[in-house]
């Protein structure tokens, strides 16, 4: 495997397509590999912006937009960190040649439409999902929910971050629960899910990483369960690792490997599970670093991101844990441009912990501004001390 030298001829060029505090992770980590980081997000001083070598602030769901930039930089790699891109131009460039989308095109269009991952994962490839339609109407919803069957959830199918989605107890939550997710929505006119609840005993994010081997095959391999907790569709805590059966065990880890097989390509995924007992349902899947996955900052010798960037350079990757450890999200509580941290020392004499500020030039109330994280003996303290570090980090206007 060859490198370039960053900002001259023969550079390694990766564009990362958003640029968050997942893609600032993603860039440090390209960035101490000698790649020449190109970092795009739809606002200026994005996290990964403050760490680029060039940043573009462009629309990405534009597509005559979106192949600007990538005529402008040329880049070898593609990384989306968003989901909401106009995948059908990447896929376009990427069957012109003209640069590599990570971990493919045709990934970033099935897993940005909960229609496209879902109909793959559970029609074309058999996996145990919970009871689902989509529904254009509201009419279609009210069926779809009678048919899955009460209590459930209504989600736009091209949404993220809990955006539109509603828990339906009863048929009067129907119309309602259109309303929302049609003011939700990512795009105006568009479709729903609607999904049969499971009574899990937890969830998991399973990252599962298909990078070359020693052979120059690809080879899939698996880190350690990462347990979280979510809050209206976004998550606050996770720990890693997350205890579970042996069998359920194998059933994550060959529901993964079918998944991400499917998605092809190399690069990391956080593939999302919900489990109970012995049982394992996939619920979805990103192809890129997952937010959950955080955790691994503090928990793994090489964190999601670092697996990331090995991957896509085409470099071995070791999916070792190092210690149990948790992570806690650290929100702006405010709304305002500009804000102060204050306690991050008092944060850091918890033991064994560390905090990331991520730097974004505006907080809103449920916006997350930095994460915690924490090891432990055990996941318990690890989640304690996350916990408790993330707290005493106070935002101020
Ligand atoms: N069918 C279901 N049964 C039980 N719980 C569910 C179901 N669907 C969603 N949930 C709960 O809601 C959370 C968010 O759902 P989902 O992951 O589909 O939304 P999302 O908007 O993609 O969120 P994110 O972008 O944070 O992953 C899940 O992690 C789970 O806790
Ligand atoms: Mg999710």
């Amino acid at each position: 495997m060859r490198i370039g030298t960053p900002l001259t001829p023969n550079a390694t060029r990766v564009m990362l397509l958003g640029s968050g505090e997942l893609g600032k992770e993603v860039a440090i980590e390209l960035q101490r590999y000698g790649a020449e980081v190109i970092a795009v997000d739809r606002y200026p001083n994005a996290p990964a912006h403050q760490v680029a070598h060039r940043s573009h602030v462009v629309q990405m769901s534009d597509p005559a937009a979106l192949r600007a930039v990538i005529e402008l930089e040329r880049p070898h790699l593609i990384v989306p960190e968003i989901e909401a891109i106009a995948t059908d131009e990447l896929a376009k460039i990427e069957a012109e040649g003209l640069a590599v989308v990570i971990p493919t095109a045709r990934a970033a269009q099935l897993t940005m439409n909960r229609e496209g991952i879902r109909t793959l994962a559970a029609e074309e490839l058999g996996l145990p999902t919970s009871p689902y339609a989509f529904a254009a109407s509201a009419e279609e919803l009210a069926a779809g929910a009678a048919k899955v069957g009460f209590p459930c959830f209504v989600k736009p199918v091209m949404s993220s971050s809990g955006k539109g989605q509603s828990y339906l107890e009863s048929a009067e939550d129907v119309q309602p629960a259109w309303d929302y997710a049609m003011a939700g929505g990512r795009v105006e006119r568009q479709l729903v899910i609607v999904e049969g609840r499971i009574v899990f005993d937890y969830e998991i994010t399973l990252l599962t990483v298909r990078a070359l081997g020693r052979d120059g095959e690809i080879e899939t391999s698996f880190c350690a369960p990462i347990g979280h907790v979510q809050v209206k569709g976004d998550y606050v805590e996770s720990w890693q690792p997350q205890p579970m059966s042996k069998v359920a065990l194998e059933r994550a880890r060959d529901i993964a490997g079918k998944v991400t097989a499917a998605l092809g390509g190399r690069g990391i995924f956080g593939v999302e599970l919900f489990v109970k007992g012995d049982e394992v349902w996939f619920s979805e899947v990103s192809p890129r670093p997952h937010d959950t996955g955080l955790v691994t900052l503090a928990s793994q010798t090489q964190s999601e991101f670092a697996l990331h960037a090995r991957a896509i350079l085409g470099l071995p990757v070791s999916t070792e844990i190092a210690s149990p450890a948790a992570s806690a999200v650290i929100y702006g509580g405010v709304e305002a441009v500009g804000v102060v941290f204050e306690g991050l020392d008092l944060a850091l004499q918890v033991p064994e912990s560390d905090v990331w500020l991520f730097g974004k030039p505006e907080a809103f109330t449920r916006r997350r501004m930095g994460v915690a994280v924490a090891r432990g003996r055990d996941i318990a303290e690890a989640r304690t001390r996350a916990k408790e570090a993330a707290g005493r980090v106070k935002v101020v206007e």
